[in-house]
Order: C-alpha cells, then sequence, then structure tokens
C-alpha cells in the first residue's frame, strides 16, 4: 500500500464497519479484519469499487495469541498505518459465575490484549512520522457496572484509562487517541447475545445510527478529547450515575440496559 493507511479492527459489521466506510470515503487505503468471511470481503470489494481505494481483508481470531501477534507483525512492517481502530468486541449475557472462564478470557484478549499489542506495534511508527490517531472502541459501560456484565464492564474501563495513559505519554508528539464510549448503537451486537433491540424495559434505551457516533467521534477527536462520550442523552446517564449513591446505584442497575432476552 502507498497512501495513507487506516486498520480497523472488528469491521464486518456494525460501528468497524461505520468507521472504513468513513475512511474509505477520505482517501484512505484500508486494513479491516473480522471472522465473517463472506461479508467483510463484500464490505471491501465494495469500498474498493466506490472509493477507489485499496482494502485488504485480514481474517483475524482475536481471542487467538497466535492471530494477534501476526496482525501485529503487519501493523509494525506497515509505517504507511495513519489511523488504528481497535474496535472488535462482543457483549455477555449472563452471570459471571454461570458463563464458561474460557468465554471471559477472550473477552479480555480481543477488548484488552489485541489492543495493547496492535497500539504497541502502530505507535513507535506514528511517533516516527510524527502523526498518528489511536480509536479505542469502549463503552459507556466503562463508568459503571451491572448484571451479565461483569468482564465486560472491567473490559472497557480498562481501555478508557489506557487510553488516558497513552496520551498522556505522547502529549505533544502528533498522536491523537480515544476512547469512545457508545451508548445503544444500531449494529448486531445485541442481537448476537440474543436480545430484543425492539425492547425498553427500564426506559433508558435511545438508539444512535452507526454514521451519527462516528461522526461524533471524529469531531471531538479533532478537539483532542480523549474521553468521548457521543450525544446529549448518554452524557445525561453518565452524569446522573456519578451523582446517583451507590447503594441507589446496585439495586436499579439494569441487565443489559434494559433489553429484553
Ligand atoms: N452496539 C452497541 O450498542 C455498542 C455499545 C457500546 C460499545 N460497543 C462496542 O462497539 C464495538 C463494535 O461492536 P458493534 O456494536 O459494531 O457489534 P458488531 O456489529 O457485532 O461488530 C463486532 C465486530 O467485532 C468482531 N469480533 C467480535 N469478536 C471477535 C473476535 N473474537 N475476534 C475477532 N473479531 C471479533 C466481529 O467480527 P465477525 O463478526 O466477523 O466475527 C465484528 O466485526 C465493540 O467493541 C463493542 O463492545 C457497541
Amino acid at each position: 500500500m502507498q497512501g495513507k493507511i487506516a486498520l480497523i479492527t472488528g469491521a464486518t459489521s456494525g460501528i468497524g464497519a461505520g468507521f472504513a466506510r468513513r475512511f474509505a470515503a477520505d482517501g484512505y487505503d484500508l486494513i479491516i479484519t473480522g471472522r465473517r468471511k463472506e461479508m467483510i470481503r463484500s464490505l471491501a470489494d465494495e469500498l474498493g469499487k466506490k472509493y477507489g481505494v485499496r482494502v485488504e481483508v485480514v481474517l483475524c481470531e482475536l481471542s487467538n495469541r497466535d492471530e494477534i501477534e501476526s496482525l501485529a507483525q503487519r501493523v509494525s512492517g506497515e509505517p504507511g498505518i495513519e489511523v488504528l481502530v481497535n474496535n472488535a468486541g462482543f457483549g455477555t449475557n449472563e452471570f459471571f459465575h454461570n458463563e464458561e472462564f474460557s468465554g471471559q478470557e477472550n473477552m479480555l484478549s480481543v477488548h484488552c490484549l489485541a489492543p495493547m499489542r496492535l497500539i504497541h506495534a502502530a505507535l513507535p511508527n506514528m511517533l516516527a512520522r510524527g502523526k498518528g490517531t489511536i480509536i479505542n472502541v469502549s463503552s459507556l459501560r466503562a463508568f459503571g457496572a451491572g448484571r451479565r456484565v461483569a468482564v465486560y464492564c472491567g473490559t472497557k474501563s480498562f481501555l478508557n484509562k489506557f487510553s488516558e495513559a497513552i496520551h498522556i505519554e505522547n502529549m505533544g508528539k502528533g498522536i491523537r487517541i480515544q476512547a469512545l464510549c457508545p451508548g445503544f448503537t444500531r449494529t448486531d451486537f445485541h442481537e448476537r447475545i440474543g436480545l430484543d433491540t425492539e425492547s425498553n424495559k427500564a426506559g433508558f434505551v435511545r438508539w444512535m445510527p452507526v454514521e451519527k457516533l462516528v461522526d461524533i467521534s471524529l469531531r471531538d477527536l479533532k478537539k483532542n478529547r480523549v474521553i468521548c462520550i457521543p450525544g446529549l442523552w448518554n452524557k445525561l446517564m453518565i452524569l446522573a450515575q456519578s451523582l446517583m449513591p451507590a447503594g441507589l446505584y446496585y439495586r436499579i442497575a439494569p441487565s443489559n440496559g434494559g433489553l429484553k432476552e
């Protein structure tokens, strides 16, 4: 690849596909990762034809250390990577003690280890060029806790603090980093864990389209906002949560934000 490159993990659908579309429209060549082969290849074809950019697909299981490592080697060997979006992720819908431990370990790997390793591989090249953008797709859940999402909340909370620390270490060196903390966003995420996306048990659910989320993320990046909470409703939810006595919050925090199974 010759031009500026954006690497986006988990670009098969949803938020990752949204970032892929946006960066392709902005003239970036893409490296996109995912596991659903036909879907991601068809996205790559579509974007290549529509925007005249090169799109490379890397089929990659990010719960597998060897596959993370081989992607990281690809990243270190590609100094043209200007943008890294660590987006791949998945949800849970079960109490911690009831879920297979291997699944929890996989989440740790996809949400934490993979972003750490890829940033470790990309950052030296970005620093050498004096320019680079890193977006870690976190979640509003980074600020709270809840039932059936124990490891999810922990891993996303890690991503926020980790992003802030990387920002502090690299201030003034041309690196922009963001932990993007979406609330409910229309993607495949909730249906994949058996939740009814039309339900709204506790009345807290407000859906945001992916395109709007991507707009807000990129706008906040320009303002150097490291922690990006997209939209007024999501900001109000976090504010209300922070003002609430912990005991009250523990009692009313709904499972999966109030979506029914
Ligand atoms: N949607 C929301 O409301 C919401 C809210 C807060 C945060 N988020 C975060 O947003 C990110 C993107 O999710 P989404 O909503 O766009 O859901 P999505 O449509 O299900 O997309 C998830 C992407 O991650 C990839 N992925 C999942 N597990 C993986 C694994 N083990 N190895 C490699 N790739 C894997 C998927 O690849 P394949 O499908 O090809 O396997 C897919 O491309 C996640 O980090 C999620 O935690 C979403």
